[in-house]
């Protein structure tokens, strides 16, 4: 997700787009830039944080009434000056931000090609020579017009020197705000860089078009249809703004993930084929089937993500799939060859042991590839190859969003290397068919945090957890586990559910709860005896269960209820109760659920 920041009014517009970019830094950080229309449109860019684009700005005239800036979160282009933000159209006239992903950006700008130099590798730039393409004099048409061929999210802003009064802004998916002022707007990602001068915005919705001068707001539809919004009243302070109103990032992260979800899957799949398309993945036909082993490298919650992989991988492609705790990879002398496929899968693309895993695995000839979040951060770069999970900067040191982003990244890849075997059309359609419900069910999940905060409130003076899975819910159960024990302190571990007669149940007692996830799948009756094993102890039980079972509630009166999926992609929704559930143990117990104790978001050390 990148950082937008727009002014048209009486002042001088590059201070107030440069402060706005410092509130947006959050957003995204490898590049900014700024365009100010006096006449002509002046643009400086530059690489690194917005300090360096201050910096250059500093001896320049940037003077002028009017202006766009960007902050940018890399998702089509590396980190680079050239694919910075502002984007200039062939002539220099007409200028644009964007933030969002343009699915179709490729087939767009093959079309454009033959009419358009293009300078830059962003899908951001194909949208600027668009509307040039259909700019007749007037630009909220012409933007209209372009946004017609556009698949993908956008929040945009364009402005042109043939219209030198006017700013033209757009959403569909990527948040837009307009700060409404006395003879001037301001138009943001969030209403941030907006609130010391005005608190009256107007939250534009999807499909919406705005036309702005300094005297005249006017929103239209995508039919061009004139359309009226209410100003509302915000009593955000800054930082509450730039978390949309949530309390902290990690709650802002949490319920960002039906949305970050669709952005990892976008433009990577083929329906009809039943397949999935990542490009990143840089091997041909023959490389692909000579794989015989899949290792997957990780730490913390990324090693929980790669668990979920492993299932993926074994089930839709028969690949043998192992997933190495990096720290431990590097020392074990590891058994891999040039039949073996490592991805090394990681949030920061920074964690020193899962490099060091990489360059390890690199030595001994395996083919090696990155699942990363941060673009340009140096294990993406290490690597040959991978993709980008588009969870956008996860700033809570404990990852939620990042995590679910990268298994839906390993299940695309999964159903990548089984329709080369044995995963039929059929069957590749049905996962992306549930994968494409994902999200919704996610919100039905997020809807109940209240609930969930009830049942950690009740629980929050147990001193120890145990959380139990069973199958593609073990790195669900251990990912619960983790989440409680980073960020409310409290001691809990995680079992395979059939392993607590082995030894753990010797713990229980009636101040031990037992967090189960007891969802309808082929393990149901198994984990149900194992509930029935703890319940013995006389060990409280709180349940993770599928709509409509009733057997759960004659169990336990504290069940989270979650809705139905295929079995495989059950973790991308049974682990959301348990960020939930960790994150209103922590607040309950007055932790700093952003920046716990003793943690880093990332460990670029041994
Ligand atoms: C830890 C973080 O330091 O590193 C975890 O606190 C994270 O949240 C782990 O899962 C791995 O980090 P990354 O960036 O490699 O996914």
């Amino acid at each position: 997700m990148c950082g937008i920041v727009a002014y048209i009014g009486k002042k001088q517009a590059s201070p107030i787009l440069i402060g706005g970019l410092r509130r947006l830094e959050y957003r995204g950080y490898d590049s900014a830039g700024v365009a100010i229309l006096d006449k002509n449109i002046k643009r400086i860019r530059s690489v690194g944080k917005i300090d360096n684009l201050a910096e250059k700005i500093k001896n320049q005239d940037l003077s002028g009434n009017i202006g766009i800036a960007h902050t940018r979160w890399a998702t089509h282009g590396g980190v680079s000056e050239v694919n910075a933000h502002p984007h200039f159209s062939c002539d220099d006239d007409l200028v644009i931000v964007h933030n969002g992903i343009i699915e179709n950006y490729r087939e767009l700008k093959n079309e454009l090609l033959t009419e358009h130099n293009f300078v830059s590798e962003t899908d951001t730039e194909v949208l600027a020579h668009l509307i040039e393409k259909y700019y007749q004099g007037n630009l909220k048409e012409a933007v209209t017009e372009a946004l017609s061929r556009v698949r993908g999210t956008y929040g945009l802003v364009a402005m042109h020197t043939k219209e030198p009064n006017k700013l033209v802004a757009a959403r569909l998916g990527s948040p837009l705000v307009i700060g409404v002022g006395d003879k001037e707007y301001y138009i943001a990602s969030d209403t941030s860089p907006m609130l010391a001068y005005t608190k009256n915005v107007i939250f534009l919705d999807d499909g919406e078009v705005a036309e702005i001068t300094p005297e005249n707001l006017q929103i239209f539809n995508l039919q061009s249809e004139a359309i009226n919004k209410n100003v509302e009243q915000v009593d955000w302070d800054e930082a509450q703004a730039q978390k949309f109103g949530f309390p902290n990032f990690m709650l802002k992260e949490i319920y960002d993930q039906p949305i970050v979800f669709q952005d990892a899957i976008r433009g990577r799949y083929d329906l009809d084929g039943g397949t999935a398309h990542l490009g990143g993945l840089n091997m041909t036909i023959d490389e692909m089937h000579s794989i015989k082993k899949i290792i997957l490298l990780a730490c913390g919650t990324a090693s929980y993500a790669a668990m979920i992989g492993k299932y993926a991988f074994e089930r839709l492609a028969g690949i043998s799939t192992e997933v190495e705790i990096a720290s431990e990879f590097r020392y074990s002398d590891p058994i891999v060859g040039r039949d073996t496929l490592v991805f090394g899968i990681t949030q920061s693309g920074e964690t020193a042991d899962t490099l060091a895993a990489l360059r390890e695995a690199k030595r001994k000839g395996a083919y090696i590839r990155g699942i990363v979040n941060v673009v340009g951060s140096t294990i993406a770069r290490e690597t040959d190859g991978g993709t980008y999970i588009h969870a956008g900067p996860e700033l809570a040191v404990a990852s939620t969003k990042a995590y679910t982003n990268m298994a839906a990244i390993m299940f695309l890849y999964a159903l990548q290397f089984g329709r080369l075997n044995r995963t039929s059309v059929a069957t590749g359609q049905r996962l992306l068919a549930a994968l494409l419900e994902i999200p919704e069910k996610m919100e039905i999940i997020l809807k109940q945090s209240d609930k969930i905060k009830t049942i950690a409130e009740k629980y929050k003076d147990n001193k120890n957890f145990f959380f139990l899975g069973r199958g593609v819910n073990v790195p669900v159960a251990l990912e619960g586990s983790l989440k409680l024990k980073e960020i409310s302190y409290v001691h809990s571990e995680a079992y395979p559910g059939g392993e607590m007669k082995h030894g753990p149940i010797a713990l229980l007692s009636p101040d031990f709860p037992v967090f189960a996830i007891m969802t309808k799948n082929q393990l149901y009756e198994k984990m149900r005896s194992n509930i029935e094993e703890v319940r013995a102890r006389k060990a409280p039980v709180i349940l993770v269960a599928t709509e409509g079972d009733e057997m759960a509630k004659k169990i336990t009166e504290d069940v989270i209820y979650v809705p139905p999926t295929m079995e495989l992609l059950e973790p991308l929704l049974n682990t959301i109760p348990l960020q939930l559930f960790a994150y209103h143990t922590a607040v309950s117990l007055g932790r700093d659920v952003d920046r716990p104790r003793n943690l880093a978001k990332s460990v670029t050390v041994e």
